[in-house]
């Protein structure tokens, strides 16, 4: 993607499509009120916009759209206004979806050239960060997944993208804004495309072969374990989950060095299950094929270590995913199999589709034993958090209150929402068990916690917080923003909290 700053006056500038703001007013006002620039071009359009919006097509409500045709009387084909919604309520992210909105409707409508001139003044947000958010909006919202499909032509899609600046010193000021938007987004879309790929394409050895591409192509180091030096680390939660599976395992250990030599620095850890059919345990066939995604923690890990890569901020970072594949079959693990983790504790199963605690088990056993810290752990790991918090909020489970702070406000800079969790000790009740040490399920109450339960007795002494993606890291249905499949959540939280605990 081509993409530019441009201090040029909005009349003259040439695209497809650009695209300007309005927002929402109150009921006594008139029914919109537009940007700056979207009143210039009212005046050159003869006040064409501001009629259209008195007659009622046009309210300015977040994401909606009104479309008019310039007729050769400026440089640019069409003007886009979308809303930003009430002018209350308007902040980074009200930008980033209406860019998203907007974007991805001049690209569904033939546009191959979008200009973006989405300020707002006055808005709770800075110049820079305005266009950091315009950039990500559209780079996010214009992202597709057609590489399976026979009709699949680049021809249709919007390949440059133009930000108008007011003058030259916020255009320099906006090209490191659109290459911050850009590393955050990209990163954002790497973690998409390695969920949305099929479970026979993303097997865990490819998922480790993309992970070293990605790591050579950034400068991080990376390292990936097989299935002999997994099981002679003693990993008996990954060997166990794994064994039913034609497919081996793998480990990947990835290491981004930004900070002193003598610092150990933070670990990413993500669930990597390229396929979770539940085991024996085995799934109902409904939305089966869904299960593809359920190595969204380790997408989300591995985009956060590109996007830090990029952005390079004063801190180390280790990136940890174990993944392979949960299937059925004679030489699967069973429920009441007892298996020893890493860490030498030992957990009886109960149900072999609560595979993901097995496998992070192991993964954060490993970065205690490093001595990394703070652990951020990401999983799609129950379908009570689904329940609980729907496709809007990540669950957040943590040890620490700074460190559960940090999450919330890096997710409020990149627009993705986390809610905190309890972890009273009476939760840990039900996952004791009497033959080993830990009970793997601890029934149907509160099922996400005594999930995150479990993940506590491995973390030993360090700051951890575990986020449970399983309703934000997939749309089942297409959004206005966004086709339908992997959202990339936690890509940009995870760099954005790289960054802060790096000051
Ligand atoms: N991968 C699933 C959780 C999941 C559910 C992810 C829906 C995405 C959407 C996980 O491995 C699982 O099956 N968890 C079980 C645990 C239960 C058996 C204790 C669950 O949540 O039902
Ligand atoms: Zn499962
Ligand atoms: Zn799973």
């Amino acid at each position: 993607m081509d993409i530019q700053a441009t201090a040029q006056a909005v009349q003259e500038v040439q695209a497809d499509a650009l695209i300007v703001a309005a927002r929402k007013t109150g009921k006594d006002e008139h029914r919109v009120q537009l940007s700056a620039t979207a009143t210039a071009l009212d005046g050159t359009l003869n006040s064409l916009i501001s009629e259209l919006s008195m007659d009622g097509e046009f309210k300015g409500g977040l994401g909606e759209m009104l479309t008019v045709h310039t007729m050769g009387r400026m440089a640019t084909k069409r003007v886009i206004v979308v809303g930003l919604g009430a002018q209350d309520k308007i902040t980074t992210q009200s930008i980033r979806r209406a860019s998203a909105i907007a974007a991805r409707h001049a690209q569904n409508t033939g546009a191959h050239h979008v200009a973006l001139a989405l300020t707002w003044n006055g808005a709770n947000t800075d110049g820079a960060q305005e266009v950091q958010a315009q950039v990500e909006g559209a780079l996010l919202g214009l992202y597709t997944f057609r590489m399976y499909r026979s009709e699949n032509s680049n021809e249709k899609e919007v390949s440059r993208l133009t930000l108008l600046t007011k003058n030259n010193t916020d255009k320099a000021e906006a090209e490191h804004a659109i290459e911050q938007g850009r590393i955050l987004a990209e990163a954002t879309n790497f973690a998409r495309n390695l969920v949305n790929e099929p479970p026979n394409v993303l097997t865990p050895r490819e998922l480790a072969n993309r992970a070293s591409s990605m790591a050579k192509q950034f400068g991080l180091e990376c390292e990936v374990f097989d299935k002999a030096k997994i099981a002679e680390l003693g990993m008996g939660g990954l060997l166990g989950v794994s064994q039913g599976s034609a497919e081996p395992p793998r480990f990947i250990v990835m290491r981004y060095r930004g900070g002193d030599a003598n610092e150990k620095g933070m670990a990413l850890v993500g669930k990597g299950i390229t396929f979770d059919t539940g085991g024996i345990s085995i799934k109902p066939a409904a939305t089966m094929d869904e299960m593809k995604g359920d190595m969204g923690g380790a997408a989300a890990v591995l985009g956060a270590m590109q996007a830090i890569a990029g952005l390079k901020p004063n801190i180390n970072v280790t990136g940890l995913v174990p993944t392979c594949e949960n299937m059925p079959s004679g030489t699967a693990y069973r429920p009441g199999d007892i298996l020893r983790i890493m860490n030498g504790k030992t957990i009886e199963i109960v149900n072999t589709d609560a595979e993901g605690r097995l496998i992070l088990a192991d993964a954060l056993s490993y970065a205690a034993k490093e001595g990394l810290s703070p652990i951020v752990d990401l999983a799609t790991l129950t379908g009570a958090i689904v329940v609980a918090l729907g496709n809007t909020t990540t669950g957040l489970f943590s040890n620490d209150q700074l460190l559960t702070d940090e999450i919330i406000a890096a997710g409020r800079v990149e627009g993705e929402k986390f809610w905190p969790m309890p972890m009273d000790e009476e939760y840990g009740d039900a996952i004791k068990s009497d033959i080993a040490d830990i009970k793997q399920t601890g029934g149907r109450a509160a099922s996400s916690i005594s999930a995150a339960k479990i993940l506590e007795h491995f973390v030993g002494d360090a700051k951890w917080a575990h986020l449970d993606i399983a309703g934000t890291s997939y749309v089942d249905s297409k959004k206005p923003y966004q086709e339908k499949g992997a959202t990339g959540v936690g890509v940009r939280t995870l760099a954005e909290l790289a960054k802060r605990l790096s000051r």
